[in-house]
């Protein structure tokens, strides 16, 4: 496979999307650097990136998004990496309606009407991968995490369904499923927690409490967390090996929930993750 094919790659403003865009571009791909807002393109763009505007909550920014990507690859598009999501923290019984539709828009329904643009593209040429960024919460639950768990659930589904509907197309569909990456992703989900939870009047006060403490404690990460770096080598496997795989596992706890989650009866994941949770 040579490496000036073209990927499309949502959610570059930050994190994993601007270091995997920036990391594919100095291999030599034509990547298509997509941010929601127009100052985080026009900052890709002043750093040598091509970058286009594109809002996974807003179809009409979709769909200009991906016909401005074929005009500048003249008509093709060799993959999409699906990176852009963010994380809506809060217990299922706090989150409004609202939040639960943002939530499934930008993670999900967003992400599918795009990879339902570039298919077509594929299929005509007999070839494509499309990547999935989902997380180790698309593979277990965990406690506050309800809204973000279930968008990343749906993805898998998603993605389960689209390598049997794309078989033998030439299309392969891979999932990255990371731990935790340092990346702005907690803050963003703070951000989006103090929006729509209603902390005081909630059940949880207690335990929010606690969580808000260890979130803003400087400098503090999960534990095993990696640079958004490490996600690079999954990516560059599901472009441009022969036999891409299904699921790349990044991180410590995401290979360590995988096994146990196939070895534990549901009882004694259960109290696992029940124990995460609370740490
Ligand atoms: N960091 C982790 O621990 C972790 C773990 C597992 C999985 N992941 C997954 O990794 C992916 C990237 O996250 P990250 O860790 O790099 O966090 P990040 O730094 O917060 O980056 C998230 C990116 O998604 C974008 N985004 C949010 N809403 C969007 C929308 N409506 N339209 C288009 N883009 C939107 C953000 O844009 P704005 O700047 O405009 O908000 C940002 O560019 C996500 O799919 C996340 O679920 C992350």
């Amino acid at each position: 496979m040579k490496k000036n094919h073209s990927i499309l790659i949502t959610g570059c403003s930050s994190g994993i999307g601007y270091q995997v865009a920036k990391d594919l571009s100095e291999r030599g791909y034509q990547v298509i650097a997509t941010a929601r807002k127009s100052e985080d393109v026009e900052r890709l763009k002043q750093q040598g990136l091509f970058s286009l505007q594109l809002d996974l909550e807003d179809s009409t920014s979709i769909s200009s998004a991906f016909k401005a990507t074929l005009d500048y690859t003249d008509g093709r598009l060799h993959s999409v990496f699906n990176n852009g999501a963010y994380g809506q923290a809060g217990a299922v019984e706090d989150l409004p309606r609202e939040a639960l539709s943002k939530q499934f828009e930008t993670n999900v329904i967003g992400t599918i009407e795009l990879t339902n643009l570039a298919i077509p593209i594929m299929r005509n040429q007999n070839q494509g991968r499309i990547i999935f960024n989902s997380s180790v919460l698309g593979l277990i639950a965990l406690k506050f995490r309800g809204t973000y768990t279930a968008s990343k659930f749906a993805i898998e589904g998603f993605a389960d369904t689209l390598r049997l509907e794309l078989h033998g197309s030439g299309i392969h569909i891979s999932l990255i499923e990371p731990g935790p990456i340092a990346t702005k992703f907690r803050a963003n989900s703070y951000t989006m927690y103090q929006r729509y939870v209603d902390r005081d009047a909630s059940i949880f006060r207690d335990e929010y409490i606690v969580s808000e403490k260890r979130l803003l404690k400087k400098g503090a990460a999960a534990p095993f967390t990696l640079p958004a770096s490490s996600i690079t080598p999954k990516v560059l496997h599901a472009l441009e090996s022969k036999t891409p795989k299904t699921r790349y596992y990044v991180t410590k706890p995401t290979y360590a929930l995988a096994y146990l989650k196939r070895m534990l009866s549901q009882r004694a994941l259960d109290k696992l993750l029940l124990k995460i949770s609370d740490s």
